[in-house]
């Protein structure tokens, strides 16, 4: 919860699901599907920090959706450099910190250079929340990776406990999650988060991601401290 508001999330976790059954409900290509899904998240993000959320972090490529087809995988990459660029500006005007959260092995250099870039221009502006995408990202990877730094560090194991496992985490210095709002219907937490989530409420709405809103987020809210 918020440290000076307990009735508002500090930290919201979104999982957007439902780009694809969007674009078959109109007759359109899943990439257009995307593309949809992609428009209106600079709306969505303005609403949840407006509102007092602190910590948004947004699931926008999983280590899983690297089985989807190449030409897929490739227009999510072009969608994300180009929304980067686009973005980039309105980020540092709405005060934010952004963090990529995951892996940057496999990614194009195309697209760790996009990632790099908006983390560094953004490095020094969080006053008003710190902005996190989880791209090529999963939470075994990510616990896995960060066993693997604990034991490089040669730490004896009664120095481990949870505290230093956080410090390891991708999400280092990022609050527990409190809301996990998944949008399309499914209620999966699909490898988001399971570490930070030990606590976190979960709202699964049927709308599909690229019709979820700033009302559908204020609604959500709303109702956070009756859950
Ligand atoms: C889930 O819909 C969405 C994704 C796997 C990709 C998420 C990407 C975007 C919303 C684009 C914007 C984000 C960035 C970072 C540019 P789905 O394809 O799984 O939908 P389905 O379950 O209906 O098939």
């Amino acid at each position: 919860m918020n440290e000076l508001n307990p009735k508002i999330p500090n930290h919201v976790a979104l999982i957007m699901d439902g780009n694809g059954r969007w674009a078959t409900q109109k007759n359109k290509t899943r990439s257009e599907g995307h593309l949809a899904g992609t428009n209106h998240l600079g709306s969505v993000i303005e609403t949840f920090f407006n509102y007092g959320v602190s910590h948004l972090s947004f699931y926008g490529f999983s280590t899983e959706n690297w089985n989807r087809p190449k030409s897929e995988i490739i227009g999510i990459f072009s969608l994300l450099t180009k929304s980067i660029d686009s973005e980039l500006q309105h980020i540092i005007d709405m005060k934010l910190k952004f963090i990529h959260i995951g892996s940057k092995q496999r990614l194009p250099g195309k697209v760790r250079k996009s990632l790099v870039d908006m983390e560094r221009s953004t490095k020094f502006s969080d006053a008003n929340g710190v902005l996190s995408l989880a791209f090529n990202y999963g939470s075994r990877q990510e616990i896995l990776e960060a066993t693997k730094r604990i034991i490089d560090k040669n730490l004896k194991s009664i120095a481990i406990d949870k505290n230093v496992i956080s410090e390891h985490l991708y999400t280092a210095g990022i609050p527990d999650v409190d809301l996990l709002i998944r949008t399309g219907g499914e209620k999966r937490i699909s490898n988001f988060l399971l570490w930070q989530s030990v606590d976190a409420k979960f709202v699964s709405t049927d709308t599909l991601w690229p019709d979820f809103t700033g009302q559908h987020v204020e609604c959500i809210l709303n109702s956070y401290n009756q859950m």
